[in-house]
């Protein structure tokens, strides 16, 4: 497949990335963890705004844009570690496949292509050490889950990140 093909499938990544997340706010809401579970609802959105930048993107570049199916998200846990684990291997694993992109982009000559995907390791790069945090967080205070729950609470709020500051148009705006 060409890049702007492949980049096109990558919005499918992004938006079951993003049901993931929903699904994983869904059963930390189901075991009254409000902040666990807020903290994924943001994600969710997050991920859903990637996929639109894409679809900005392939816009802009008057390519064709196919809104791809997800496949369905994992929606039971056996406790409140796995999801956090299964998100940090989902944040990895969109990493090596924006690389893989940017390869692709660099092979076809597409520097503005490959433009347009720095911000996204840099995203990847911001998410994967954020993931990797929480796991950290979520395991350490698993035998009391409410201290988890303490530590969001304190945490700072999503304020205007440098990185936000320089994301990518949204297609239709951003969440
Ligand atoms: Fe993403
Ligand atoms: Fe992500």
């Amino acid at each position: 497949m060409s890049f702007a093909e492949e980049l096109n499938a990558h919005i499918g990544n992004e938006y079951a990335a993003s049901q993931q997340y929903v699904a994983i706010a869904v059963y930390y809401d189901q075991e009254t963890l409000p902040q666990l579970a807020a903290h994924f609802y943001r994600q969710a959105v997050e991920e859903r705004n990637h996929a639109m930048m894409i679809v900005q993107y392939l816009l802009d570049a008057d390519q064709p844009v196919v809104i791809p199916g997800v496949e369905a998200p994992q929606t039971s846990f056996g406790n409140a570690v796995e999801p956090v684990s299964l998100a940090l291997e989902q944040e990895k694993r969109v990493t090596t496949q924006i690389v893989e992109l940017v390869k692709l982009a660099r092979e076809e000559g597409e520097l503005v292509g490959e433009q347009f995907l720095h911000w996204f390791l840099q995203e990847q790069r911001e998410e994967v050490a954020s993931m990797t945090e929480l796991l950290a967080v979520v395991e350490r205070g698993k035998d009391n889950l409410l201290h988890v729950e303490e530590h969001l609470g304190r945490a700072a709020p999503d304020g205007a990140s440098p990185l936000e500051a320089g994301a990518p148009p949204v297609a239709g705006g951003a969440l």
